[in-house]
């Protein structure tokens, strides 16, 4: 298992471009399944979850390969298995972005059902009222999901919870009613860009989507899709970790490949924070005004402020002038972070789902524990700003969902070293 050995204190600056999102890929991928015919999908990022997700399409009878280009070809050459085992579904919760999909093209599917993670309690309750509103019969087994159904029929769908809407419950529930017969209605539809450009890809595959990307999404059902040319959007949480990266390290960063619209709530905050970051061409500029000053931050689903970006601006408003508080109000478990940061002399105090951080903190590096993957990404930006070094265990989890992040980050000037935790320890 890999650890990072990180130097803190390096000032980052340079260029580097931003990857494909893999939460837009991963569903991409999925809905694959749907299409007679070859996909060609241009930047989707080498990481982990996207082998994962291959190795899942070749087990459901998909040809799927890298081209020289980069780009990712996916044909279905074989419908005869409908089965996504816990082998895979363990190792990638995002395995469930095929149950929609194979629902609606095979008429049955069975998908082990994900367990919680470290970011808490993650049910699936609410794919699966959608999909039985579209007509599916559903039961569980072995501690699998059993779906069977012909052909789905649309349907008025509500996919809100207590936490707001569903991001993968949305792109299953849409993805299968494109081939349902009649029109589907979703409201409290998830409006996030992933799934806007999920739904973008099913167009080109012929369906017919009209209001994605507001909480109102209709499908009129077609018979049958096709393969299609599309390209991922830029991965707003990858550019959201490398802003912070540079306002962290006092630097200045020019990121390429940046959708500064999907990220608009994250730029708010970094501004009121003191980070200047302006627009430039396809991307962002970010430089530290040195002095940081405390914020106020809620999570909330898109456009609001992002989860998946919560523990990074953790780390970063230790540093800040005053007190700031977070609360997380999709993932109320997602804290995991909070005590490694501690461990590296942040002051951080959790009530519930809310956590003050007292700021103006030095901190010191240490030894610490990656435990899942934005926690990951805070406890190196974390390093980044720390004295000394700062050892972090179990770096699978980022290798999950930033490729090569240590290779990117020396390239603007910081120091990690990638080593076997046997060495590290
Ligand atoms: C997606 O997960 C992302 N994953 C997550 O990113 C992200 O944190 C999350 O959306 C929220 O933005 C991928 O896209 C692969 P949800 P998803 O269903 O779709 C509750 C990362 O770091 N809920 O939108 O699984 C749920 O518990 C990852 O890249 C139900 O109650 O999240 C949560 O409180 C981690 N019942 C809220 O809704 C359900 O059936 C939102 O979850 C489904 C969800």
């Amino acid at each position: 298992m890999d650890s990072f050995v990180i130097e803190g204190g390096s000032r980052l600056r340079g260029s580097l471009r931003i990857a494909g999102s893999k939460n837009a890929a991963l569903p991409v991928m999925a809905a694959a399944l749907l299409a007679g015919g070859k996909s060609l999908i241009e930047d989707i990022p080498n990481l982990q979850d996207i082998r994962s997700q291959i190795e899942l399409l070749k087990l459901l009878g998909c040809r799927v390969e890298r081209r020289a280009d980069g780009k990712l070809e996916i044909e279905v050459i074989d419908e005869t298995s409908s089965h996504a085992p816990y082998d895979v579904v363990r190792k990638m919760r995002a395995s469930i972005c095929v149950l929609g999909p194979l629902l609606a093209k095979r008429g049955h599917v069975r998908v082990s059902m994900p367990g919680g993670c470290a970011i808490g309690d993650r049910p699936v309750d609410i794919h699966l009222r959608g999909l039985r509103a579209l007509g599916a019969t559903i039961e569980l087994e072995g501690g699998d999901i059993i779906a069977h159904a012909g052909r789905l029929h649309g349907a008025e769908v509500f996919l809100g919870g207590n936490f707001g809407s569903t991001v993968l419950g949305t792109a299953n529930v849409m993805s299968a009613a494109t081939l349902a017969e009649g029109t589907t209605v979703i409201e409290c539809a998830a409006c996030e860009p992933e799934i806007l450009d999920l739904a973008n890809y099913l167009n080109a595959m012929g369906a017919n989507i009209t209001g994605h990307g507001t909480p109102r999404i209709t499908v009129e059902g077609v018979a049958a899709l096709h393969g299609a040319e599309h390209r991922i959007i830029p991965d707003r949480i990858e550019a959201g970790t490398f802003m912070v990266a540079a306002a962290i390290s006092n630097g200045e960063l020019n990121l390429d490949n940046v959708r500064i619209d999907h990220l608009m709530a994250a730029v708010d905050k970094l501004r009121s924070i003191g980070v200047i970051v302006e627009k430039s061409g396809g991307g962002v500029t970010v430089a530290s005004a040195r002095r940081l000053e405390a914020a106020i931050i809620t999570t909330q689903p898109y456009p609001g402020f992002p989860t998946d970006l919560q523990a990074q601006f953790m780390a970063l408003l230790a540093m800040a002038n005053g007190n700031s508080i977070v609360s997380e109000k999709i993932f109320p478990d997602r804290f995991m972070h909070v005590a490694e940061l501690t461990r590296l002399g942040a002051r951080m105090h959790r009530e519930g789902a809310t956590v003050i951080i007292e700021g103006e903190q030095q901190l010191i590096g240490a030894p610490v524990m990656a435990s899942d993957l934005r926690a990951s990404a805070a406890l190196v930006l974390a390093g980044l700003a720390a004295r000394g070094t700062t050892t972090i265990n179990r770096v699978y989890h980022i290798d999950r969902g930033y490729e090569k992040i240590e290779e990117r980050l020396n390239s603007l000037g910081a120091k990690i070293k990638r080593v076997d935790q046997s060495d590290a320890e």
